[in-house]
């Protein structure tokens, strides 16, 4: 099978988690635009999403899914999301998607998350992707000199030649030469520094479940 199959499969196996009668929180990037497709064909039967960019937005209102605004509803029974990667223990890198400062959001306001990924995405160890880190632009050099204290590179993500701006207008670091052996700890060291964001570690907000696209079909891993 290829990726691409791999991530419809687990966008329609995540179906199973949304819970009728519900608003359901989403994620973002190109397995989730899978699930956002699969959730078209049960669209009556949900009150809508939250949504955590505003592409995954565009898309859910294009098939017809009422998207509600995060500080309209209070708790979301379920999240579903992708993730760049995961460990055996639900600790997860995100932001390939640029959207991380809303999916951590969204994440933290439900009692379930569900994380839908290709097997390619489980790791023994976070730090092989890029960390994305969302940052406040005149904070940027001085955080490119903490990550190098860690012995990480952090560049400034582009676009266009241009630094991209996120759905927050702020920037995005991307850290190279992590080895994130103790997740929570990270997260919550990165988390101190001024002028980050919000940092691509989700340890605090893990997933409680990973539907896991493989070759002999959908592994279900829970944490
Ligand atoms: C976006 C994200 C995505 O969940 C992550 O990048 C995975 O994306 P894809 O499903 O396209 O591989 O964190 O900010």
């Amino acid at each position: 099978m290829t990726q691409d199959e791999l991530k419809t499969l687990v966008g329609q196996a995540a179906l199973q988690y949304v819970v009728p009668g519900d608003i359901v929180g989403v994620g973002t990037g190109s397995t989730v635009n899978k699930f956002i497709d699969a959730l078209a064909t049960m669209k009556g039967q949900i009150k809508g999403a939250v949504s955590s960019s505003g592409a995954s937005t565009k898309r859910l209102k294009a098939l017809g899914i009422a998207v509600f605004d995060c500080n309209e509803v209070a708790e979301l029974s379920v999240y579903i999301d992708g993730a760049d990667e995961i460990d055996d223990h639900g600790y997860m890198i995100k932001g390939g998607g640029a959207a991380l400062t809303r999916e951590k959001i969204v994440a933290a306001q439900s009692r379930q998350f569900v994380c839908i990924a290709d097997e390619s995405k489980l790791v023994p160890t976070l730090g092989k992707f890029p960390l994305p880190v969302e940052v406040i632009p005149m904070a940027t050099q001085r955080l490119i000199r903490q990550f190098a204290k860690l012995g990480g590179s952090a560049t400034v993500r582009l676009k266009d030649g241009q630094p991209l701006v996120t759905d927050n207008g702020q920037h995005i670091l991307d850290v190279t030469g992590l080895q994130i052996s103790d997740p929570l700890a990270f997260e919550s060291q990165v988390n101190q520094w001024p002028g980050v964001v919000t940092v691509g570690v989700f340890a605090h907000q893990k997933a409680h479940v990973c539907l896991l696209g493989t070759a002999s079909g959908v592994k279900t891993l829970k944490f």
